[in-house]
């Protein structure tokens, strides 16, 4: 079997498009108070197939904003800078997560359903245990499996035994990608965070996805993307493989002082949320 090392797909991360220019802009007015809705309007309009992903997630029954947003000014105005920041993220990053997973067993745009599902889920979570970042929540889950994109892209045939592996034993797919590879899509995510010059909690909680209890930076953060991750999977939203073995880890939903009971009343109001899944 092949053997691809950590070393060339850290290389093999600066492969991955950068950040569309109109995004870096956007992030970058955005953490100005002094920003105007005007200017990231400007910004925007510079890309129209990125203004119409915007509208198009400002729009989804998520953000359930009774009457149609139509334009970028309105859906700054409505949704706040914030809100719009992680907006534009998607936007940017739809493509790359739609492209196809065939090494990974997951059916085209299922990893983007999930990565829209842990986004949304992972700001519900974030506004259910009063954590002060809505947005940052909402980043981090939705790029919390980006490092699949350039596992399965890099190594096909090493993927498939991954893949064979959890298939045959008990393990979840991350501990044999662990096992076969010597690595896993966590790390391997969180250099595509880092090349992107995101905040180092957001790629710590990337890279910890998988084993929260290990967080230093932000420990509430990286628990929040984990539930989100578990409840997403646990709907069956975009489960491929990782599905299929998801240890929940105790210590996160101690952090978030989450229980049985709470997690399922949560599953109850998203289901409810999602039942349009169009809007993924
Ligand atoms: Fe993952
Ligand atoms: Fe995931």
């Amino acid at each position: 079997m092949e053997r691809v090392s950590m070393q060339s797909i850290v290389e093999s991360v600066d492969d991955l498009p950068s950040l569309p220019q109109v995004a870096v802009k956007v992030m970058k007015l955005t953490e100005d108070p002094d920003s105007t809705a005007q200017q990231i309007n400007n910004v925007l309009n510079e890309d129209q197939s990125m203004t119409a992903r915007v509208l198009r997630l400002a729009n989804s029954a998520y953000y359930g904003f009774p009457r149609r947003i139509s334009t970028v000014t309105d859906a700054i105005i409505y949704l706040g800078f914030k809100t719009i920041r992680g907006i534009v993220m998607a936007a940017s990053v739809s493509d790359i997560l739609s492209q196809e997973m065939e090494g990974y067993a997951l059916a085209p745009g299922e990893l983007w359903r999930h990565s829209q599902c842990a986004a949304m889920t992972a700001r519900f979570i974030a506004k259910t245990v009063k954590f002060n970042s809505l947005d940052l929540a909402y980043t981090a889950a939705l790029l919390h499996d980006i490092g699949k994109v350039i596992l399965n892209s890099h190594l096909k045939k090493g993927y498939q035994a991954v893949v064979a592996r959890v298939m045959v034993g008990d393990i979840p797919f991350s501990e044999a990608e662990n096992e076969i590879l010597g690595y896993n899509h966590a790390l391997v995510g969180a250099r595509v965070a880092e090349k992107w010059n995101l905040p180092p909690e957001l790629v710590e909680a990337i890279a910890m996805h998988h084993s929260p209890e290990k967080a230093q930076i932000n420990k509430k953060l990286t628990a929040i993307v984990h539930m989100a991750d578990a409840l997403c999977l646990s709907m069956g939203i975009g489960i491929g493989l990782d599905g299929m073995m998801y240890p929940l880890s105790a210590e996160a939903m101690d952090l978030l002082e989450l229980d049985e009971d709470s997690l399922e009343t949560m599953v109850a109001q998203l289901s409810d949320m999602f039942v349009d899944q169009q809007s993924f």
